[in-house]
């Protein structure tokens, strides 16, 4: 349960990582290295400063974990990418991270203070 702001802040962060995933792929696709680290890099761990200390509050221990470790894993990809730039192991890393997209989407859902889903 969240206020409409926060879990708007959550659905904002959330279209910005698939953002992140479809310029990783175009940029695997290219072959263009330097797209793919750009990519990635707008969903590490720097675009998850900010978070209001009421909202990380709220949010599950598990939840943060996977959180912070999907923000950290796109980091990784953009240094596999400027650094040896394997797409082999870039894929790798993609289907890895994406792991935690579709686990933390099996586990949770957001629902607005005030209202209850049917
Ligand atoms: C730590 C948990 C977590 C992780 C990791 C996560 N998500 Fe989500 N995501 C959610 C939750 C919770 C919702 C809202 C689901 C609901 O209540 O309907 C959501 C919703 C979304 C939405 C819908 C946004 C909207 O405007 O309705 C998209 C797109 C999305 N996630 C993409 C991704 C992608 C891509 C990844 C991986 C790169 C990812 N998410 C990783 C928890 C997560």
């Amino acid at each position: 349960m969240l206020s409409a702001t926060e879990r708007n802040a959550i659905l904002i962060e959330m279209r910005g990582f698939l953002e992140s995933v479809q310029g990783i792929v175009a940029g695997l696709a290219e072959q263009n290295t330097r797209a793919i680290a750009t990519s990635a890099r707008t969903s590490g761990m720097a675009s998850a400063q900010g978070v209001p200390q009421a909202l990380k509050d709220k949010l599950p221990t598990e939840f943060k974990k996977l959180g912070m470790a999907t923000h950290m894993a796109f980091d990784g990809l953009a240094r596999e990418s400027m650094e040896i730039g394997d797409r082999q192991v870039i894929l790798k890393q993609l289907g890895a991270l994406m792991g935690n997209c579709t686990t933390c989407h099996a586990g949770y859902r957001i629902d607005e203070e005030g209202w209850r889903r049917k």
